[in-house]
């Protein structure tokens, strides 16, 4: 927690009237680009926003700003800073807008590629895990109800792909249920399909 308040306010140095007439690259690149990249494909571990959907970045941001979802205090900052400017439609759109990094060539164990890969266009009705693809899209592109999983990290994306206890926005209990209808073996061999999308 310490460790991202100290780069969230590294990055603070901005006085407020040059926030108010800031184009969305230059408040990602006075807000954001420390820990999410000038171009939202940041090195991690924050999570990529390029190419993110613009609507779940602006509901994310909500859940963070009204403490329903943690961030280990990573975003105090920039929230004071982007409180009164409405920015963050603006920086929404602009993530959105970004190329989002490139597939990635398929590597490992085939056999858990393929069930990962069965597991994502079918599901597993048996045990009533739907197909990830009806909400986030044939290649991971996500769609107006579920982010973007192509080309995340993958150490996030198995972060995300855990039932969790800490707070959670109510828009998360549909996939945290999702969660709870999937073995340990399930989510290895989606995290390695989700590697290359
Ligand atoms: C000090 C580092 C830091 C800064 C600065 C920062 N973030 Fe983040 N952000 C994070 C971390 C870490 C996470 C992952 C939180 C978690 O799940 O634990 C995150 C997650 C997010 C998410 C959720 C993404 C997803 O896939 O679920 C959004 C949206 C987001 N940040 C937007 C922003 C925007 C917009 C800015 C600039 C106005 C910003 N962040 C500035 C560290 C930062
Ligand atoms: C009914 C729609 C739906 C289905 C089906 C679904 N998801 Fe989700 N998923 C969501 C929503 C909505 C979110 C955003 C949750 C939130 O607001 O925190 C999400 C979030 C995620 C995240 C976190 C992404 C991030 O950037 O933080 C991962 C990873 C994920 N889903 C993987 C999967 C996988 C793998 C499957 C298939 C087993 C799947 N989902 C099926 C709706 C769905």
């Amino acid at each position: 927690m310490k460790f991202w308040i100290g780069i969230a306010l590294m990055g603070m140095g901005v006085l407020a009237g040059a926030l108010a007439r800031a184009e969305p690259a230059q408040l990602d690149r006075q807000l954001c680009a420390s820990c999410h990249g000038a171009d939202g494909n940041g090195p991690g571990p924050a999570p990529r926003l390029a190419g993110q959907q613009a609507g779940y970045i602006e509901q994310q941001w909500q859940a963070f700003r009204l403490h329903q979802r943690a961030d280990g205090g990573a975003h105090g900052a920039a929230m004071a800073a982007l409180k009164s400017e409405g920015g963050i439609k603006a920086l929404a759109a602009y993530f959105a807008a970004q190329p989002p990094a490139p597939a990635r060539p398929a590597g490992g164990d085939p056999a858990l590629l393929a069930a990962g890969r069965k597991l994502y266009a079918e599901g597993n009705l048996a045990v009533g895990t739907p197909p990830c693809f009806s909400c986030h899209g044939d290649r991971g592109e996500g769609g107006s109800a579920a982010p973007r999983l192509a080309g995340q990290h993958a150490a996030y994306l198995a972060r995300r792909m855990r039932v969790s206890d800490a707070p959670q926005p109510d828009s998360a209990m549909e996939m945290q249920e999702i969660l709870k209808t999937m073995s340990a073996d399930d989510i290895k061999a989606l995290l390695a399909y989700l590697a290359t999308l």
